[in-house]
């Protein structure tokens, strides 16, 4: 087989490739990327000498090259995990977010239609999407694939427009596809922009831990590996046109993380629980800030086989370990671009002129 993985120096596509690389050896693996400011080349360093692995660099809302590529490398299956992803720096702008996430989703189905059009019978097109597209719950229910979309960020706005573009390209045009829409993910390689490493780097560096609001929002937490896994079981078994909702059964507060971010780093650094909590700091909260995400993950339970290995507290402990034995990694990700993110996005609010 030969996968092209699209977003491959991402945090979920670096996974995916860390995971597969080595254990099929008889697939080939391209990794197409746009080296954006979320790209970390040292997430896949350790894959650079294998032979079944290649990178290529390419911006996919570029046009005409996604064809050429896509014919070159001919492949069996598209894992489309490259996408803009974070809800804050969309409400910042959010005209690149159309660019990553809608128009290079268009080229690159446009591609893959092209490829199988020309007899590639066996072509598929699996689409990474989120459970973002479907807005925002209450205290009670989960997000099924039945769950009307209604997105609350550009972000996730562009994310649903892509789901509905490829669900388009399969119903016009019979393009083989499937969709997963995941819940939050964490683990190893993720971009320190996010809750989770965001904190455990401001831990260790005893910066502030930035609470948006009362830091009473639940996100439902997926390990990276078990989403990763879904993926695989997906290409493998999943039926063609389908929809499957991955979640880690792991509703958490963000208060609820964030402290337990504060157990492990306390204990990984030798200092007490209560004098890495007073790092913790209450910040304005996200404009648009959707309280509650919750999946409920039977139909790939249930279809599939599918269940999630990780509990939220091994998982997160794992975690927070990764990233304190990963010195290189952790300095490679904290680069200038986001430095400067962070300390514009987190400047205290201007109060008018002194
Ligand atoms: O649900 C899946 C989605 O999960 C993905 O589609 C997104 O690409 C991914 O970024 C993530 O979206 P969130 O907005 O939920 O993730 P984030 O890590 O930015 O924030 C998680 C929660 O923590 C959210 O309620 C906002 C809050 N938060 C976040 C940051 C960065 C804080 O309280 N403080 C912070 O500094």
């Amino acid at each position: 087989m030969r996968y092209m993985v699209t977003g491959g120096l991402g945090f979920i596509g670096s996974n995916f490739l860390q995971r597969n690389v080595v254990a099929r050896p008889n697939d080939t693996f391209v990794n197409v990327d746009s080296c954006s400011y979320a790209a970390n080349p040292k997430s896949v360093e350790s894959l650079e000498s294998a032979a079944n692995y290649r990178f290529v660099r390419l911006d996919l809302a570029g046009g005409s090259d996604v064809r050429t590529v896509v014919t070159e490398v001919s492949p069996d299956v598209i894992v489309h995990f490259a996408a803009e992803s974070h809800v804050d720096r969309s409400i910042r702008g959010p005209e690149s977010f159309l660019r990553s996430n809608v128009i290079a989703t268009h080229n690159l189905l446009e591609a893959a239609r092209e490829l199988w059009a020309r007899g590639r019978e066996g072509v598929r097109f699996h689409h990474v999407s989120t459970d973002e597209v479907f807005g925002s719950l209450g205290s009670e229910g989960a997000f099924t694939e039945e769950t009307p979309y209604d997105p609350s960020s550009p972000y996730s706005a562009t994310k649903a427009a892509s789901d509905h573009l490829v669900r388009a390209w399969h119903r016009t045009f019979g393009l083989p596809v499937t969709i997963s829409n995941c819940s939050n993910n964490y683990g190893p390689r993720q971009h320190p922009e996010k809750l989770i490493p965001l904190m455990i780097l401001n831990a260790k560096a005893g910066h502030a831990l930035p609470v948006y609001g009362e830091g009473a929002n639940i996100r439902d937490w997926l390990h990276v590996d078990d989403h990763c896994a879904a993926i695989e079981l997906i290409l493998e078994k999943g039926q063609s046109g389908r929809t499957y909702n991955v979640g880690g059964h792991g509703e958490r507060t963000n208060l609820q993380v964030v402290e337990a971010i504060c157990t492990s780093m306390a204990a990984e650094l030798g200092r007490s629980e209560a004098s890495v909590r007073e790092q913790i700091r209450y910040v304005q909260d996200r404009p648009g800030h959707d309280f509650r995400y919750a999946i409920d993950p039977r139909r790939i339970e249930s279809e599939l086989g599918w269940k999630p290995k990780w509990t939220f507290e091994d998982g997160l402990r794992e975690t927070v370990r990764w990233y304190v034995a990963n010195e290189a990694w952790c300095a490679s990700a904290v680069n200038d671009d986001y430095r400067q993110w962070t300390q514009t996005h987190y400047a205290p609010p201007q109060t008018g002129t002194p």
